[in-house]
């Protein structure tokens, strides 16, 4: 055995002993130190201090006082922590050559290493290029459009009806993992798995998505020689990343394996086709890519779709006039459905072409999306020293860490009412258009060229699930707790979200 890692074992130990001990002297002291920025440490143990409430420790105690943007250091590693659209555009946009994600960061994710989401430069232009053509294929966008409608049918409101019928409450946090984990693997591996069903069977692989997001975050915070010391010993956080991957890997391959025996059941031409079909014969994403290239799809999907849904039923539950005014709107539509379909008494399920157009479903999402976007931080490394529009200066090997959780609750973007859940700030004043806003201020669907692939498929997607339990369904919180976030990639929720849902009387 070779001891050539010793020095950054002590090292490493070092940093947690300053983490365990300054967390302790701030938790036991009456008047904890706001922010403090400690030798050796920095900001870590305030930022350990604060991690159950991180978000907002971010939003409102480091980056608020500072005007937005901040630089601190936490052992010899540099960071530049931003909220402010100008330099969200810099780095995203005029200047994003310079703001790579990195090598760190395909090594944070190496479960996708090599993918899109962890690659810059030549590489992610030619898969984004292929991604596009994927997603945008009409038969792919038929069949991710019509799964999801065929499992709000047949999945999600028989489910509802059943929890109503014997009055039980649902966890709509669990719930809508499960459907949209069934609906991803439906899309790309055309299997669904069938996680929503009453018996609530185990979701290992769903949760070994989340502990991907949640390690990831360890690896974010924690100096990259510490958690690679922990990686090399197989201890801590580490152990149950490697075991989680393992699960993942095991479902790819056992999906690639099922249909390199048997096939696709494609029947006509015409036939919508899953994602795996367009990567399987595809020479340049065999070998090392397929796994990655098809990890990072239920992760493009899941995450974001399954951790989005359960925030905008909270604020719908939260603001029942919302919901008045999302039915209100819903309402000719689906009187002019049911008196074709003569079943006023039946559930009333949307089709995608008709959740197009309707404004103020869609300015519920992204209201809720600005509050709580399901992606709350974005990374990316410096390659040259740069000069910020606000004037902090950065150098080569920084780290720049964008909030896009504050940039939602910035006053000076979203005005005084900036922490209220408000969709009309949303519409035009005629309420019938959305209202443009740049993504360097809306960064929920990230922003510049790396623009998010899914946006658009995402929205038609969510907006047919909340149609139907909102139609449908009165929804009631069961109590008034303030819900905590996980500490993770994600801003999942912590303990679930305790929902009552009633047939709704029409
Ligand atoms: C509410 C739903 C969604 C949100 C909020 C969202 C948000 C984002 C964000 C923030 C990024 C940048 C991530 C990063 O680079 O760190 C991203 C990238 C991406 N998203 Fe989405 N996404 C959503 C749904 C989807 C869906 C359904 C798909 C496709 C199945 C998808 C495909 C992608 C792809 C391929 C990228 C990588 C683009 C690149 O790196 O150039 N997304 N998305």
């Amino acid at each position: 055995m070779t001891f050539s890692f010793l020095p950054e074992l002590l090292i490493s130990m070092f940093v947690l002993l300053v983490v365990v001990v300054g967390s302790y002297y701030i938790k036991s002291s009456k008047n904890p130190l706001p922010a403090v920025d400690w030798p050796v440490a920095g900001i870590l143990p305030s930022l350990v201090y604060n991690l159950h409430r991180l978000h907002d420790y971010i939003a409102f105690d480091l980056l608020a006082p500072s005007g937005h943007s901040l630089k601190f250091a936490i052992v010899n590693i540099r960071f530049f922590m931003t909220c402010e659209p100008a330099n969200i555009q810099h780095i995203f946009t005029s200047n994003h050559a310079n703001y790579p994600k990195g090598e760190e960061f395909a090594e944070i994710f190496d479960v996708m290493r090599g993918s899109i989401f962890t690659v810059d430069g030549e590489s992610c232009r030619r898969q984004r290029a292929n991604y596009q053509g994927v997603l945008s294929s009409p038969r792919l966008v038929g069949l991710m459009t019509r799964c999801c409608r065929d499992k709000v049918e047949k999945g999600l409101l028989p489910f509802i009806t059943h929890m109503a019928r014997t009055n039980s409450p649902v966890d709509m946090a669990d719930l809508m993992t499960r459907l949209v984990f069934d609906l991803y693997a439906s899309i790309i591996f055309g299997v669904d798995p069938a996680r929503l069903s009453l018996d609530m069977p185990p979701v290992h692989v769903a949760n070994a998505m989340d502990t991907v997001m949640e390690v990831g975050l360890t690896r974010h915070i924690v100096p990259a020689f510490c958690w690679k010391v922990m990686r090399r010993l197989n201890i801590g956080p580490e152990r149950k990343l490697a075991a989680a991957q393992a699960v993942l890997r095991c479902f790819t391959t056992d999906m690639i394996m099922e249909r390199r025996k048997n096939g696709h059941t494609i029947v006509a031409q015409e036939e919508p086709v899953d994602v795996l079909s367009s990567y399987i014969n595809d020479p340049d994403y065999n070998g090392d890519l397929l796994h990655p290239t098809l990890i990072t799809y239920m992760i493009a999907g899941r995450d974001t779709i399954g951790t989005t849904l359960p925030w905008i039923f909270y604020n719908l539950a939260k603001n029942p006039h919302v919901v008045s005014s999302i039915r209100d709107e819903l309402a000719p539509i689906m009187s002019r459905k049911a008196a074709i379909a003569n079943a006023s008494a039946a559930m009333m399920i949307l089709e995608p072409e008709e959740v197009k157009a309707l404004v103020y479903l869609q300015a519920t999402l992204l209201e809720s999306l600005r509050l709580y976007p399901p992606v709350p931080i974005e990374r990316k490394s410096v390659v040259a020293a740069d000069v910020m529009p606000t004037g902090h200066e950065v150098c080569a090997l920084d780290i720049v860490l964008i909030s896009l959780y504050s940039v939602g609750r910035m006053e000076a973007v979203w005005g005084a009412d900036c922490q209220e859940y408000r969709p009309e700030r949303w519409l035009s004043q005629d309420g019938r258009k959305l209202r443009f806003v740049p993504s360097h201020k809306f960064m929920a669907f990230n922003s510049g060229p790396r623009l998010c692939l899914g946006k658009d498929i995402a929205i038609i997607q969510i907006k047919t699930i909340v149609a139907a339990v909102v139609w449908n369904f009165d929804v009631k919180m069961l109590d008034d707790r303030a819900i905590d976030t996980k500490l993770s990639c994600l801003l999942q929720m912590k303990d679930g979200l305790k929902l009552k849902l009633n047939k709704r009387e029409m």
